[in-house]
């Protein structure tokens, strides 16, 4: 990845490649690694938020492409009426973040990130989308919603209880695949189809800031720099703000009157009433979104309501899981290794066993890298 120049905060489409380099600059090493892949986080998350305002935010100035799709725009207003500008808002903020992280890594000499040469999947053809190239997939998605659970619970932690499944909120979502926009305008009708759809990217919204909001905090503990530290705790809690109101959203799908509904052109497509027998009680009602307190650092400490997970050993983040899903490796091999391979380093902590010599990692974080940026006195998980 060679150093892309920058001008007035905008991201230059170089022809870089991944193996072109890895300067670091006046960085160290790791925290040059973890910005670049925190930068390549955020562009996945602004392909697909880019996605979504076509067809369902507010196009303008700030935020341009796209002329939107009424009838998909209707459902996700029937979960909130204020959805259009969450969804335009959150996509401006995912531009911020991967050009911000990307002009600081250049104004400190080091190589940024560009990941156009992905840039090759079909996206929707319905009315309203620009039919751009893209990173990711949304019209194929397997949304583990989880989150939901996890958040609830008051006896679990991911951190703690690594081997605990919190049971997803809508277990439809966890196996099939489930387009969260429309993919033509076939998939306008009938009404509870394009529900249907909304009621997903409801859940997928949630689920991709809630990852965000474990990230930032969990490599927060592994940067160096007061600065690059600052970063990382300032952008960090804006993926949680996020997360938040997405929660809330969320559980307008599977609440009444719009649940329960089941997608007509997918009976396997169920969004539940949870807050109805079976379901209901702390561990479902929908208007329970603030974090439930849960078991912090050891059990022997009494419960405390904080982000999770955020442990950074031993640890496989759903980002490293979970991201693949939408699509983005499905591009073609090439890509998919490339960028599969950005990943790596969450799996490398969580296999524990892991040498340089066991991958053929890009330049964008190398494990040498991750291994040098280890907080001092931090027990290393490799
Ligand atoms: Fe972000």
């Amino acid at each position: 990845m060679a150093g892309a120049a920058l001008s007035a905060g905008t991201l230059l489409a170089t022809d870089v490649q991944a193996e072109d380099g890895d300067r670091s600059g006046s960085l160290s090493k790791g925290d040059a690694a973890i910005l670049r892949f925190l930068a390549a986080a955020e562009i996945l998350e602004t392909d697909l938020w880019v996605q979504y305002n076509e067809l369902g935010g507010i196009q303008d100035s700030e935020v341009p492409g796209g002329s939107g799709s009424g009838p998909y725009t209707d459902a996700l207003v029937a979960l909130d009426g204020d959805m259009p500008q969450y969804i335009h808002d959150n996509t401006e903020d995912e531009h911020t973040h991967f050009r911000f992280i990307n002009a600081y890594l250049a104004s400190k000499g080091a190589d940024t990130v560009n990941l156009d040469a992905f840039r090759t999947l079909p996206g929707s053809t319905a009315t309203g989308s620009s039919r751009k190239p893209r990173l990711t997939n949304l019209m194929q998605l397997t949304v583990d919603t989880s989150f939901y659970t996890r958040y609830r619970s008051r006896t679990k932690n991911p951190d703690l209880d690594p081997n605990f499944k919190f049971p997803p909120a809508v277990p439809s979502l966890s196996s099939g695949q489930f387009p969260a926009i429309p993919r033509n305008d076939a998939d306008l009708t009938p009404h509870d189809h394009i529900q249907a759809i909304a009621n997903t990217a409801a859940f997928h919204f949630a689920f991709i800031e809630g990852g965000g909001t474990s990230l930032y905090p969990s490599l927060a503990q592994r940067v160096t720099n007061v600065q690059v530290l600052r970063i990382l705790l300032s952008i960090g809690p804006t993926e949680t703000a996020h997360f938040q109101i997405w929660h809330d959203k969320a559980g307008a799908a599977v609440s009444a009157p719009i649940a329960p509904l089941t997608d007509p052109k997918n009976p396997t497509l169920m969004f539940p009433d949870l807050n109805s027998p079976p379901f209901g009680g702390e561990n479902f009602q929908t208007n329970l979104i603030m974090p439930e307190p849960c078991p912090f650092l050891s059990r022997k400490f009494r419960v405390c309501s904080i982000i999770r997970p955020t442990k950074t050993e031993g640890l496989q983040w759903e980002q490293s899981r979970r991201l693949p899903r939408t699509g983005f490796s499905s591009a073609n091999r090439r890509s998919s290794l490339k960028c599969c391979a950005i990943w790596q380093p969450t799996r490398m902590q969580h296999a524990g066993n892991v040498s340089q010599s066991n991958f053929q990692l890009p330049d964008y974080c190398r494990a040498a890298d991750w291994q040098k940026s280890r907080t001092r006195g931090l027990k290393s998980p490799l």
